[in-house]
């Protein structure tokens, strides 16, 4: 029998929707603050989540820094930070200890992690992190794309996780010969990393309908999803929401829910 993958959940857009409203929000004022991202991820771990990720970004859009001790402290899976490769983040993730973090490339004007870390330009820098991290008893994993240069590289840094990028097959899903040729190329590169001894995780663009082909991918270990499952959540809460609003209208109920 195949080894079960495990899933990561994102909860990153559950505070884009906080900052939505909330972003000049100051904690003294006694304001309920909407949606709380340590009670997302106690749902979502209630719900069979192996794990909760995050990314605190540079421009802190959305995840901000007491998001992640608060969730360190609280979660009962384990902790997956995504950051940038930088100095600022390196510190603050070897202060909080997550239980991962998985390094990604960052530009300011994307909307989302748009490509995988170009790992192969930065070795020596990227080796010394990774050796921090390991030090510090925290497992380093690399956001790649599925390119033999990047895996000969994460060997190289001696990374011990590879996050696989499966946007570009996400994005190719409906074209049958794009899909077909990003989904190979998928398989190739996790054979590749099962070859030299690298775990193998993938994220991005991962959802409720390509989800049946990206668990034939061979070995992998645990899928990170966020976007497909935040979109469900909003999907299907929708309805219960209204009618909970319905009823505390017709109640005249003033009180509002505990979060
Ligand atoms: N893994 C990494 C490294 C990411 O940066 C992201 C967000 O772009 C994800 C997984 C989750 O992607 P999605 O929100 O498309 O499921």
């Amino acid at each position: 029998m195949k080894k079960a993958i495990l899933l990561g959940v994102n909860i990153d857009h559950s505070t884009t929707l906080r900052q939505a409203r909330y972003r000049n929000y100051s904690r003294t004022c006694g304001q309920m603050v909407e949606p709380d991202p340590v009670a997302v991820a106690l749902a979502a771990e209630q719900a069979g989540a192996d794990g909760i990720t995050v990314h605190l970004r540079e421009d802190r859009r959305h995840i901000q820094d007491r998001d992640v001790i608060r969730l360190r402290e609280t979660i009962q899976t384990r902790l997956n930070l995504e950051m940038a490769a930088t100095p600022e983040m390196v510190n603050f993730a070897l202060a909080v200890k997550p239980d991962s973090v998985c390094l990604v490339p960052e530009r300011r004007e994307e909307v989302s992690t748009e490509g995988g870390l170009d790992a192969a330009s930065r070795i020596e820098e990227l080796r010394d992190i990774t050796a921090k991290f390991t030090a510090a008893g925290i497992i380093t994993s690399l956001f790649l794309d599925p390119d033999q240069k990047q895996i000969d590289a994460a060997q190289a840094i001696a990374a011990p996780v590879i996050e696989f990028h499966t946007g570009s097959y996400a994005n190719a899903y409906y074209d049958t010969v794009a899909r077909s040729r990003e989904f190979r190329r998928l398989c190739r590169a996790t054979e590749a990393a099962a070859n030299v001894g690298i775990t193998s995780n993938a994220g991005h663009g991962i959802n409720y309908v390509n989800i049946a082909e990206v668990v034939d991918i061979p070995h992998l270990h645990e899928l990170n999803i966020g976007h497909s499952i935040l979109c469900r959540a909003v999907l299907f809460g929708i309805g219960e929401a209204v009618r909970e609003m319905k009823r505390r209208i017709r109640a005249g109920l003033t009180t509002p829910p505990r979060p």
